[in-house]
């Protein structure tokens, strides 16, 4: 008994965990010795990054395929996995202009898997949560670089606006229950993919997102890219933000669980915004893609999109001091990794 307590691995919940940046994070939280358990139904994911994240970290995670909004399964999962010590909340949905067509799917998607969640670790027991915020919780920042003190702003869109939502929703439910920890993790732009190009990102349909664009163009699946404007008041006219190499940004997870484990946390809730600093633009970044890969892009200056940030990026300050963490990639060799996964989802050599 007592030698299986002293080998037990603390067990961390990864909502979302075959997407994205959860695939990352749990491949990460694997190779620092946490055993995973990954909840996901697969809406925005394949079942096969489970074998990718096998392949990396030499581990399968546990996993179990439910919608986190639906609240009798939620609570059945904490009642089979009692030993679940701190959560990370990805699942959620996130293409902005379909939350702006579907705004109900989106609040009831993020804010009810949220509020399931926090229900179960009241009654489990379970102290820790860190949640995937975003940098849409500012807005168009009146001062630039971003502190996590520069005031929120309305969101543009009903996306924008459950982060917004969510935030609050966990600052005000840590208030209530001093026993439990809450961190935001404001995200920047996160892109890139695993250096063994065996994870990335796999948008279905058309992407929105700048990167997979890049990379789909440059493998040919799209003949354009677009860029969505360049009459903006920046030095190229287009749009600048902070771009982070996923990889960092999952690592900068791993931080986190581990201050609330440790007892670290100055607050039970606190926010870290998760960016590199450094702001590059649109043009900047399809320069640094060509000159990394020596991939030439074909693309063309259309109108501004609507809803865009004209810049942000961030100030890192408190996330590097407070976490001793910092972004250590840089654009071009993070650029590399979103094409070398590309040609190895499209088998390009
Ligand atoms: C958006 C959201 C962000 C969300 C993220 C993930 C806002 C303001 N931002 O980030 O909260 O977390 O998506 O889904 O809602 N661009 C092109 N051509 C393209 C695609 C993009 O020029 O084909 C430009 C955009 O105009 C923008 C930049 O590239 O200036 C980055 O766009 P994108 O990758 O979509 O990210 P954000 O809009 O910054």
């Amino acid at each position: 008994m007592i030698k299986e307590f002293f080998s037990m691995k603390k067990q961390i919940l990864v909502t979302g965990g075959t997407g994205y940046i959860g695939s990352h994070t749990v491949v990460e939280l694997q190779q620092e010795g946490f055993d995973v358990v990954i909840v996901d139904n697969l809406s925005n994911s394949k079942i096969e990054v489970l074998d990718s994240i096998e392949k990396i970290s030499g581990i399968r995670p546990a996993f179990e395929n439910f919608d986190l909004a639906d609240a009798t399964k939620t609570d059945e999962f904490f009642a089979k996995y009692t030993n679940v010590e701190a959560i990370i909340h990805f699942a959620a949905s996130k293409a902005v202009g379909e939350s702006v067509e579907l705004p109900l799917l989106y609040y009831r998607n993020n804010l009810c898997s949220l509020m399931n969640l926090m229900e179960c670790m009241k009654k489990y027991e379970v102290k820790n949560l860190v949640f995937s915020s975003s940098c849409t919780v500012y807005g168009q920042p009146d001062v630039l670089p971003v502190t996590e003190e520069t005031p929120r702003k309305d969101a543009e869109s009903p996306y924008g606006n459950t982060k917004r939502i969510c935030e609050d929703i966990i600052s005000d439910t840590v208030s209530a229950n001093p026993e439990l920890n809450g961190i935001a993790l404001r995200y920047f732009n996160p892109i890139g993919a695993h250096e063994s190009a065996l994870i990335g990102e796999f948008p279905t349909g058309v992407p929105n997102n700048l990167v997979p664009f890049i990379t789909q163009t440059a493998a040919g699946i799209r003949e354009q890219l677009s860029v969505f404007g360049d009459d903006y008041d920046t030095a190229d006219g287009s749009c600048i933000r902070d771009f982070i190499n996923v990889v960092d940004l999952a690592k900068a997870h791993v931080v986190a669980i581990k201050r609330q484990l440790e007892g670290n946390c100055k607050a039970n809730y606190e926010v870290f915004n998760l960016g590199t600093g450094n702001g590059s633009s649109v043009l900047e970044l399809i320069n640094a893609f060509e000159k990394s890969t020596g991939v030439k892009l074909n693309y063309k200056i259309v109108e501004r999109r609507a809803g865009d940030i004209e810049k942000i990026y961030a100030n890192t300050t408190y996330a590097n001091e407070e976490l001793g963490w910092k972004a250590e990639k840089g654009l071009e060799e993070t650029l590399l990794t979103a094409w070398n996964w590309e040609k190895n989802i499209r088998g390009i050599k």
